[in-house]
């Protein structure tokens, strides 16, 4: 342990107004975030925990720089588009000119109230749940506040339950979707953006009112696959670390697949993983993707 690093000891769940949170989150900062003061020119990516948010970030960061992109160093993903709810080592990421980029994984209850109704730009992705299960109980072996499972099975339980932080996947969806009016939100899967990159950033940049030229679109698509963010330290948080993660577990840039569940579900776990799905998203007609065939 290299001078001034400390352990982190894994946290139970930290429960604010009725969510299950981690310790990661301040009463403080969670607080303000009723009375937040929200922009028109404001742009919110909204996900639940392990659906595509470093990668929207990425893809967000770069549709916003401008200058030569070809020699430009680009800048920290979590710096352009930071935490809404986390203010990391104090840095004060409100009083930024705009437009301000944000990503949060809050649930619709706890996002400010002035989101609401504005012109503010909103993209909300979401990824197939066994996916995301199978991310995220990766992702507990990985952060050093979270809890290691003791297996997936034990893990998917706690998923289903909402056990987890940001609590259930199922009301995260189906609460932001239902409240969709509310909004000026575009629906967007993460399998989608794996199934054609270059559409998906074109998607993105003309719900955001950025028109950008070929080239831009080349640079954006290019610096954005798989493998090229999973070695940009500027991507792919790896320089966070230690003691957040834990170096030796797969990071943030894991698989990046669509379908690793069949690695990991069993039959019984698939079938009563489809039977909570089909009662729980039957009024939410989102398409989820949950293979691709070659
Ligand atoms: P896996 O664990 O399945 O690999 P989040 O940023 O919300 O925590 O999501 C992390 C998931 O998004 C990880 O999934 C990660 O591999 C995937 N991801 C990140 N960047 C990606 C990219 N460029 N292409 C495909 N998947 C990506």
């Amino acid at each position: 342990m290299a001078d001034g690093e400390s352990s982190i000891q894994p946290n139970k769940l930290f429960n604010y107004k009725g969510y299950n949170l981690s310790s990661i989150h301040t009463i403080e900062r969670l607080d303000q975030m009723e009375n937040y003061d929200v922009r028109d020119s404001d742009v919110f990516v909204v996900t639940y925990p392990k659906s595509g948010t470093i990668w929207m970030q990425n893809i967000i960061k770069h549709i916003y720089m401008d200058g030569d992109l070809q020699t430009e160093e680009c800048e920290l993903s979590y710096s352009v588009v930071p935490w809404l709810e986390i203010t990391h080592n104090k840095i004060n990421t409100d009083d930024r000119p705009s437009p301000r980029l944000f990503f949060t994984h809050l649930p619709y209850q706890l996002i400010p109230k002035a989101l609401k109704n504005k012109k503010t730009k909103v993209i909300y992705v979401y990824r197939n749940p066994k996916d995301v299960a199978v991310s995220y109980y990766h992702f507990h072996k990985f952060a050093n506040y979270l809890e290691t499972p003791e297996n997936f099975g034990t893990f998917l339980q706690t998923f289903l339950n909402g056990q987890v932080v940001n609590d259930c996947w199922f009301n995260h969806v189906r609460n932001w979707y239902n409240h969709r009016h509310e909004f000026n939100i575009m629906f967007h899967s993460y399998e989608e953006i794996i199934k054609d990159l270059r559409v998906a950033v074109l998607k993105f940049s003309n719900f955001l009112g950025r028109s950008l030229d070929n080239k831009h679109v080349d640079i954006i698509v290019e610096r954005s696959t798989f493998k090229n963010m999973k070695s940009n330290p500027k991507s792919n948080y790896e320089n966070i670390g230690f003691p957040i993660f834990n170096n030796s577990a797969a990071g943030f840039m894991r698989k990046g697949t669509v379908g690793d569940w069949k690695n990991n579900f069993t039959v019984a776990e698939n079938e009563m993983f489809d039977r909570i799905f089909e009662e729980k998203m039957k009024n939410v007609p989102l398409k989820y993707t949950w293979e691709i065939s070659d």
